[in-house]
């Protein structure tokens, strides 16, 4: 009943026409093709990102389209770029904090395409805006001081309409951030530094991708609304993954790089998770939990010590099940997206541990990780009257304030000061009754900001309490979950940059529907 695409390089030829919109980029002088002439930036590290078809070795047979990112060093240090052996994912950069990087993009894509380079803060014009998106065959040249704390970033398309596609067919890769503020810790690093990418796919029988979002009839419009999960988990580009422990402690980076399932993380034991970091780098002090809810394009760092496992020991984490919506509405029950098979919030087993033979090398984390000032709300000018984006359901829409994404508007209610803090308060409960509500991932772009409060509806507490207790709030983000029924509050400083930035749903397929706005950060 849905229309099913499989990602190959045959079909994608007819795919041609998206968003490909080359605008005049204001504050940068431009040749033809999105190229800055002459500049006065001198990278510390220079690299070429290419974006293209590809065919990588996932199941015995045939091998798998896939689009794909890979980059190289052209100056700097060569170590500076990783990539995941037999990934589809991209490279993982590591960069220090204040690395002057310059990232020549090119599309070799059959659709436009730009680079958004997520949660880190860099002018409007490097941030990979939809209307910055070049075509087949063009190039974006990226510059920017990374000012980010240490933390785990990412990087992704950002064409309009067509960034879950594209992420789906295998674009996204790592940029992780270290300073001497971390450093200093003595972290584990290393082999004991390990980034993990959770995502989830659906394979044919000829072992390409099915991607499912959108297409016309019911099983469309399904796949839209609730977003796609596919019934194959894969981490960091590989199915049955196993990460080979040491016994020592590890870090553990994990990026929800899902188009929109959730995952609800746990050890097969209960052992309790300490978590040492979010989306914006390290918490103050370590957290524990029983699980970690996270949500697409959340990260979370763990600190896990397997010096307290015996050598051959196996662990399993999981993702435990829990319910996205508090029954009525046409999406009661487990969520099934477009991809079929298994529900958001079904339970599976995300990636096994396999403790090596050898000495146990017991480690101690830190009780105060890294120095972040306590939150004062108060501080907003509009903390007694917070700025509200509802989500709102249209005729099968998911939409904010009743609006869709625009490329170029920003209506008065989106346009706030730089220099100036304010509290926003997202709200997911006008919905509810229509379609029975499910969560949505908010993100803003531009900035890191703190999670004040949430509060939720009391008819709504079902599907809440099945993952409330593995959200990590502390510390700074730039994805929150929302609950159907809930309303959280954030405090965000608009002191980097001014300019056009967008602010979205992070279940990519909403925000291909439009669940995206522009908001105006004005000098
Ligand atoms: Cu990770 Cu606007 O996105
Ligand atoms: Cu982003
Ligand atoms: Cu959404």
């Amino acid at each position: 009943m849905s229309t099913s695409t499989h990602i190959g390089r045959r079909n994608f030829l007819g795919w041609l026409g998206g968003s490909a919109l080359i605008g005049a980029l204001p504050g940068i002088a431009l040749a033809g093709d999105n190229t800055v002439k002459e500049s006065e930036f001198k990278p510390d590290l220079e690299l070429e990102l290419r974006a293209a078809p590809d065919k990588v070795s996932i199941w015995a047979g045939t091998p798998t389209n896939v689009w794909r990112y890979q980059a190289k060093v052209l100056k700097g240090d060569k170590r500076a770029v990783t990539s995941l052996p037999d990934s589809y994912l991209g490279p993982i950069i590591r960069v220090s904090k204040g690395t002057k990087v310059r990232i020549n993009f090119i599309n070799d894509l059959p659709q436009a395409s730009v680079v958004h380079w997520h949660g880190l803060i860099v002018p409007e014009v490097m941030d990979g805006h939809p209307r910055y998106a070049v075509p087949p065959g063009g190039k974006y040249l990226y510059e920017f001081e990374v000012g980010n704390r240490a933390g785990t970033y990412w990087f992704h398309p950002h064409p309009h309409g067509h960034t879950g596609e594209q992420v789906y067919g295998g674009l996204a890769g790592l940029f992780i951030v270290t300073d001497d503020e971390e450093r200093a810790l003595k972290l584990p690093d290393d082999k004991q530094d390990v980034a993990l990418v959770i995502q989830d796919r659906s394979f044919t029988r000829d072992n390409q991708l099915r991607y499912v979002g959108g297409g016309q009839g019911m099983g469309g419009m399904m796949g839209r609304m609730n977003g796609f999960t596919g019934d194959q988990i894969m981490v960091n580009g590989r199915p049955d993954f196993t990460l080979k422990a040491e016994r020592k402690p590890y870090r553990l980076r994990f990026l929800n790089g899902s188009n929109s399932r959730i995952y609800k993380l746990a050890w097969h034991d209960g052992t309790p998770l300490t978590v040492i970091g979010t989306d914006g780098g390290l918490l103050a002090a370590p957290v524990s939990r029983p699980y970690v809810t996270l949500a697409p394009a959340e990260r979370v760092e763990l600190w896990v010590d397997f010096s307290s496992r015996k050598a051959g020991e196996e662990l399993t984490l999981k993702s435990l099940s829990f319910s996205t919506s508090n029954g009525g509405g046409m999406m009661r029950g487990g969520m099934m997206g477009g991809g079929g098979g298994l529900a958001n919030g079904a339970e599976f087993s995300v990636l096994k541990v396999k403790v090596e033979k050898g000495a146990a090398v017991a480690g101690k984390l830190p009780e105060r990780l890294a120095s972040i000032e306590a939150l004062n709300p108060s501080e907003a000018g509009n903390f007694k009257a917070p700025r509200v984006f509802s989500v709102t359901a249209g005729r099968m829409q998911w939409g904010l304030n009743g609006r869709v994404f625009e490329m170029e508007a920003v209506a008065d209610d989106e346009v706030v000061k730089l220099g100036t803090t304010e509290v926003w308060q997202f709200e997911n409960e006008a919905s509810m009754g229509m379609m029975g509500g499910m969560p949505h991932p908010l993100h803003v772009h531009g900035v890191q900001y703190r999670i004040i409060e949430r509060s939720v509806q009391p008819g709504a507490l079902s599907a809440w309490n099945s993952l409330s207790a593995g959200f990590v709030d502390e510390g700074w983000k730039d994805v929150v979950l929302v609950m159907p029924g809930e309303r959280v509050q954030v405090l965000i400083r608009f002191n980097n940059y001014p300019g056009l930035f967008v602010y979205h749903c992070h279940n990519l397929e909403h925000e291909d529907m439009g669940m995206m706005r522009n908001f105006l950060i004005k000098s």
